[in-house]
């Protein structure tokens, strides 16, 4: 089957009680057993549930994969991960990350004796100098977020497999319509379900996707023995975003495309991030690796004046000053102050994160609204 038939139909069952066409919610936190410790298909809600089993079905389609899971976030679904790692092991990374996921890696997991290093994995041979002996985890996320550096999944997974180490890919910039780093050999898929796969700005999950069923079961184990699932009135809105993520990612990348395009000619829009521009470093890699779009992100920064930069994000007025992204909604942010304020002021500097650093997430609406919306407040920069 097609994608868009997978994202609708796999998973989703009519039931056969009722002959609903949707499957019912279960909201159940337990299930009655057939005898003493002898569970039928389900025993417990943080294990499993018929809602959550649903979702996962329908998510391991979409990535290629044989198993997902559902977490209550991206950043438990991001944390299991790390569950796989023990003192002394080492996880390289990339500088164009979101910002819990840098603090996660830095902060939380330093703490447990963990090491990281940070390099620019759009640059190949800087990820192969930054591996030691103890490197157990390469970390990807392509489009980086905010500043949309492309790396090379390829390559990436094939040095990473030849020094023993797994390689996690977070997912959630280009969703499963516009890449599937299963198919490059990586071993785990991670995607904030909270931005595109909801898409509605209306849910908060996470989401993990393997290939291999020894890795996809130490997975599940931990998440079982740490806790942090997906509600069963999360899972399904998360089913029900699901039916239309084709359609929405292909169309908001259309409108980022003619976005970017039109900030770059803007007078007072000094540089503009977007892999779909011809000038972009990834773009020949882009284009390649990713199928019928290059996402809906664009970052821009304006003249280089961080003032003006603060004064465009609150006087947008479809764009909403906000965090996150993803959803129908166009969004407007400072990454240095809202999405990336957990970076050390001096990393995020280094990595290229200035606070000039405009990040929009562009929804759903028509791009002239867009457009006019950003066009007025651009002219306000003229007073700053
Ligand atoms: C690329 C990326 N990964 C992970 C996360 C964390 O996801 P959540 O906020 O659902 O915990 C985010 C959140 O903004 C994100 O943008």
């Amino acid at each position: 089957m097609h994608f868009r038939t997978r994202a609708i139909h796999v998973g989703q069952h009519p039931d056969p009680a009722t002959g609903s066409v949707i499957p019912p919610i279960h909201l159940a936190s337990t299930f009655i057993q057939k005898g003493i410790g002898i569970p039928a298909e389900y025993d417990y809600a943080r294990t499993g549930t018929p809602t959550r089993h649903n979702l996962e079905e329908t998510l391991a389609s979409l990535d290629d994969g044989i198993r997902a899971l559902a977490f209550s976030s991206g950043m438990a679904a991001i944390h299991c991960v790390s569950q796989l790692l023990t003192p002394g092991d080492h996880i390289v990374t990339g500088t164009d990350l979101y910002g819990g996921s840098w603090r996660l890696f830095h902060k939380v997991l330093a703490k447990q004796g963990i090491t990281v290093t940070a390099v620019p994995t759009s640059d190949f041979d800087r990820v192969c100098d930054a591996f030691t002996d103890c490197t157990k985890l390469l970390w990807l996320e392509s489009p980086g977020n905010p500043l949309l550096s492309i790396t090379d999944f390829d390559a990436c997974v094939k040095y990473a497999h030849a020094r023993g180490a797994l390689v996690a890919c977070d997912n959630t910039l280009a969703t499963p319509v516009l890449s599937r780093p299963l198919s490059s050999g990586a071993d785990i898929v991670m995607h904030s379900a909270t931005k595109y796969l909801g898409g509605h700005s209306d849910l908060l999950g996470g989401v993990l996707v393997m290939r291999d069923p020894q890795l996809a079961q130490t997975l599940a184990w931990h998440q079982n023995a740490t806790g942090a699932v997906m509600g069963p009135l999360e899972c399904f809105l998360c089913s029900r975003g699901l039916k239309t993520l084709q359609l929405r990612v292909l169309e908001q990348s259309r409108t980022a495309l003619e976005i970017a395009r039109f900030l770059r000619t803007h007078p007072r829009v000094e540089k503009v991030y977007y892999p779909g521009l011809e000038e972009h470093p990834g773009h020949l890699l882009a284009t390649k690796q990713m199928q019928g779009g290059y996402g809906a992100i664009v970052s821009f920064e304006v003249n280089g004046d961080p003032l003006a930069a603060r004064k465009i994000v609150t006087l947008t007025k479809i764009f909403h000053l906000a965090v996150s992204l993803g959803a129908v909604e166009s969004l407007i942010e400072l990454p240095a102050n809202m999405s990336h304020g957990a970076y050390e002021a001096s990393a995020r500097l280094a990595c290229g994160i200035v606070d000039g650093l405009v990040r929009l997430s562009v929804g759903l609406e028509a791009f002239e609204d867009l457009r006019d919306d950003l066009d007025q407040a651009l002219a306000h920069t003229d007073a700053v």
